[in-house]
């Protein structure tokens, strides 16, 4: 039997917590909440952070050039594969950029990512890969006889790019811990299994999610300015000038020109200076396989959000002076990660007033039956660790902002956590007002809805089209002989229809 639907208002819902219950959660709600001034205290250092990472001493967030120089035009032509090695799937696409400015063709195939890939060996990872991509390829052109496929790689993990077809794995994230992969190029191996098999494919562009995001979404919308994930991890990427990047003088790039930055903004505060860590924070830290790593990450992704949840739950029912699952048998309960971000969008989508949907997941899921307060706990719980998550990212957000001078801008958002976490939208609007300290609208006008100077909105398929015209672009400055981050240009067009149509001889600009 279920109860009344619950109304939007949730005042006067705790009247029947006990007091031991209602101290708790308010220790909670001190922990978990982060109020205006200690969000503008984490912008203001994340700004300083983001300018660190671009200099010469370089910083804690990696800020990695990414070699993707510039916004599309909306005029890219041609046909791509994209590949993108997310955590749960691996997507192969082919997209066709027409003549018509900003239009596209996308045909996908999904490949689930076996979970033992995570942390099996080097040879398990890029022999899977290359074997999807191959299958692809058997399937939708099974007996023609292809030119080179120029590739555009969504690999979303930070890496060093001395070339935009090049990529030294800095460290894994998101659960990821394959040996031997830290420390060198992925392109390498990757390019080794696709030639193994006689894949005709080349690799033009190794990206990462957010500058496919940023590239993709920019395709139809001259506002954008930012490309975000907010999904298993997060992270940024914006346009820099060259001109702001000390790290990059020694190249005598022109000044003017606009280069992708993924600001791997997961690793920030790694030092602990600013980010409101709580204990739960700390052993979601240690018990990682990177521990000291990706402070900013382990706060907000969704990879997390349930484990602290967890955390939590454990360490109340522990507590003697809190009476939480009392005399239950907890053992599911203790594994660690057995509750993921959905578990909590669900607890927070709950929408009858006994949460019943709540008591009967935990019922079936833990087997711990709750009572009427431990339920209303544990929804506050969840409210708490998803506002807190959406407070945060809007601090490296607003930092972007502030340290591009953009008083209007839009920010393109993809991943799990932005897409389906209940509130996560409104919660981190909410945020950037108060940081920015918004009093009028973009348009001038009063602030009310759809006018926020900065909005985050919905993306354009990043990891897909993004990966496509990023492609698209670096093989079109190629073959228009602007060369920053290309290695070898006669060997980037060699089998492509690109080369075929015949190019300018091709020239460093530099
Ligand atoms: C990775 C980034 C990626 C982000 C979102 C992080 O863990 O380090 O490269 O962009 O997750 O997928």
């Amino acid at each position: 039997m279920v109860g009344p639907r619950r109304q939007p208002s949730r005042r006067g819902s705790m009247a029947d917590v006990p007091h031991d219950m209602l101290q708790e959660i308010k220790r909670l709600e001190d922990m978990f909440t982060v109020d205006t001034t200690k969000l503008k205290a984490i912008t203001d250092h994340c700004v300083s952070e983001l300018a660190r990472g671009l200099s010469k001493e370089g910083g804690t967030i990696p800020m990695n050039p990414t070699w993707c120089m510039g916004f599309p035009t909306g005029h890219e032509t041609g046909t791509f594969l994209a590949l993108d090695m997310g955590g749960t799937n691996l997507r192969v696409c082919e997209i066709r950029l027409p003549e018509e400015v900003g239009e596209f063709d996308i045909i996908q195939s999904k490949y689930r990512m076996p979970e033992e890939l995570k942390t099996g060996t080097a040879d398990e990872l890029w022999g899977y890969i290359a074997d999807c991509l191959q299958q692809f390829i058997e399937y939708h052109h099974e007996g023609e006889k292809l030119d080179q496929l120029p590739l555009g790689f969504t690999f979303s993990y930070p890496a060093t790019q001395d070339y935009i077809d090049h990529g030294v794995l800095q460290r894994w994230t998101k659960g990821f811990d394959i040996e031997g992969v830290e420390g060198k190029d992925v392109v390498p191996p990757f390019q080794a299994a696709v030639a193994e098999r006689g894949v005709p494919i080349k690799l033009t562009a190794l990206i990462n999610d957010t500058t496919g995001t940023l590239i993709a979404s920019a395709y139809t919308d001259p506002e954008m300015k930012i490309g975000c994930i907010f999904g298993t991890g997060c992270n940024a990427a914006y346009m820099e000038h060259c001109g702001e990047i000390p790290k990059l003088e020694h190249m005598k790039l022109d000044p003017d020109q606009l280069i992708a930055i993924n600001c791997e903004w997961g690793a920030f505060d790694n030092e602990h200076k600013v980010l409101p860590r709580t204990p739960y924070d700390v052993i979601v830290d240690k018990d990682s396989p990177r521990p000291g790593q990706q402070a900013f990450e382990k706060m907000i992704a969704g990879l997390y959000l349930g484990e602290l949840h967890r955390l939590v739950l454990v360490d109340l029912h522990e507590n003697p002076n809190v009476k939480i699952f009392e005399g239950q048998d907890i053992s599911a309960l203790k594994k660690p990660y057995s509750l993921d971000a959905s578990f909590l969008s669900d607890i927070e989508n709950d929408p009858y007033e006994n949460l019943q949907e709540t008591h009967d997941r935990f019922e079936s899921l833990l087997k711990i039956k709750c009572t009427k307060p431990e339920l209303e706990l544990i929804r506050r719980l969840a409210e708490l660790i998803g506002t807190r998550s959406a407070r945060l990212s809007a601090c490296g957000v607003a930092a972007i902002c502030k340290k591009k001078g953009y008083k209007t801008a839009h920010v393109g958002a993809d991943g799990s956590v932005f897409n389906k976490y209940p509130h996560f939208k409104a919660r981190g609007a909410q945020a950037l007002k108060e940081i920015l300290d918004w009093t009028v609208g973009r348009d001038g006008k009063p602030l009310g809805r759809g006018n926020d100077p900065v909005e985050i909105m919905p993306a354009e398929d990043g990891s897909g089209v993004g990966a496509a015209l990023i492609a698209a672009l670096t093989l079109k400055r190629v073959q228009e002989g602007n060369l920053a981050g290309i290695r070898d240009p006669e060997a980037m067009l060699r089998g492509t229809k690109a080369e075929k149509r015949g190019s300018k001889e091709v020239q460093p600009n530099k």
